[in-house]
């Protein structure tokens, strides 16, 4: 049996700081390995702010538990926790841009488009999109590349994330009900969340299927966290402009329920997940997959 990075008991909160340790430098070897070497500098300066200026790594710390719980070596994730996370990376930098929700702050920095100019900011987020299925495809199995690119693609993509940043500014400045919310919310950012776990369980050789329930859930309830925290934490805490969901007009949980009913809501994503957890097949960490849900509910950023 490999080595856990940490006992199967255990917080989510000690699992994410144990991966940090193996995430960060395969981040920072991921951008001297791939073709981001060979680009402009003023572009791999803005690639390097937009990927390796902190952020909390739940995605990669997803995909390696994923792995783990599946028996397999958490070395084995990582590729797809890079991925991942350079998916991410990107789609905050857009994220940000002005034609979008215009924010000056991410991670208690200017944003890419702030630091480099807009062009730049554009250009970054295409570069980390493309490295991302670099680093997928730089994996020696051919079959778990080609399988972990495929569902990188349609979780990134019109169906995913993508498609749910277009249906999240078509809803700005409208009055969604709590079933619009919750699309936009699938789409936009539970793809991503869900397809990390899902790169982690095919590293392990398994079904990712398996996991839709339970990550489904998670990426749902990883939102509503966020639109919660927007509107209950300060631009200190959260290290971005807090109160800027209400200040922009977008739809979320807490402009279709209000802030209390929003709440109610997000503990029933997390109940939802931790049933969902009972059908997963997996040989440990159920512990940390029932904690992930109240380390969501509880974060403060
Ligand atoms: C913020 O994601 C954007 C959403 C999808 C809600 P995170 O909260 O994971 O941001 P970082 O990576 O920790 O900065
Ligand atoms: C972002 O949602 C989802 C993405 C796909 C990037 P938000 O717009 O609420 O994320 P923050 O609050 O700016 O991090
Ligand atoms: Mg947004
Ligand atoms: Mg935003
Ligand atoms: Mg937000």
């Amino acid at each position: 049996m490999p080595e856990t990075l940490t006992p199967t008991r255990g917080s989510f909160a000690a699992w994410l700081e144990a991966c940090g340790r193996q995430v960060e430098p395969a981040l920072e070897r991921a951008c001297r390995s791939t073709s981001l070497a060979l680009g402009p500098a003023k572009l791999r300066q803005a690639v390097s702010h937009a990927l390796l200026s902190g952020g909390k790594r739940v995605r990669p710390a997803l995909a390696l538990l994923a792995c783990e719980a599946h028996g397999g070596a958490a070395e084995l994730a990582l590729p797809g926790a890079v991925a991942c996370e350079m998916v991410h990376a990107y789609s905050l930098v857009h994220d940000d841009l002005p034609c979008m929700d215009d924010d000056v702050l991410r991670r208690g920095l200017p944003t890419v488009h702030v630091a480099f100019g807009e062009a730049t900011a554009v250009l970054a987020g295409d570069a980390l999109l493309g490295l991302a299925f670099e680093v997928l495809a730089a994996q020696p199995d051919a079959a778990t590349a080609r399988d972990q690119a495929g569902l990188l693609a349609a979780a990134a993509g019109p169906a995913g994330m993508v498609g749910g940043q277009q249906l999240d500014l078509e809803a700005e400045g409208r009055a969604l009900d709590v079933a619009g919310v919750a699309a936009i919310h699938a789409a936009k950012t539970a793809a991503l969340l869900a397809v990390s776990l899902q790169l982690g369980a095919r590293a392990a050789g398994a079904d990712p299927a398996a996991w839709t329930a339970y990550a489904g859930a998670v990426g749902r309830l990883f939102q509503a966290t966020d639109d919660l925290l927007d509107a209950t934490r300060t631009t200190a805490e959260l290290g971005k402009t807090a109160g800027k969901d209400a200040a922009h007009g977008k739809a979320t949980l807490v402009s279709a329920l209000g802030l209390e009913a929003a709440g109610r809501a997000a503990q029933d994503l997390g109940r939802e997940a931790r049933a969902a957890l009972e059908d997963l097949p997996i040989e440990r960490h159920r512990g940390l997959l029932a904690d992930l849900p109240d380390y969501l509910l509880n974060r403060c950023r």
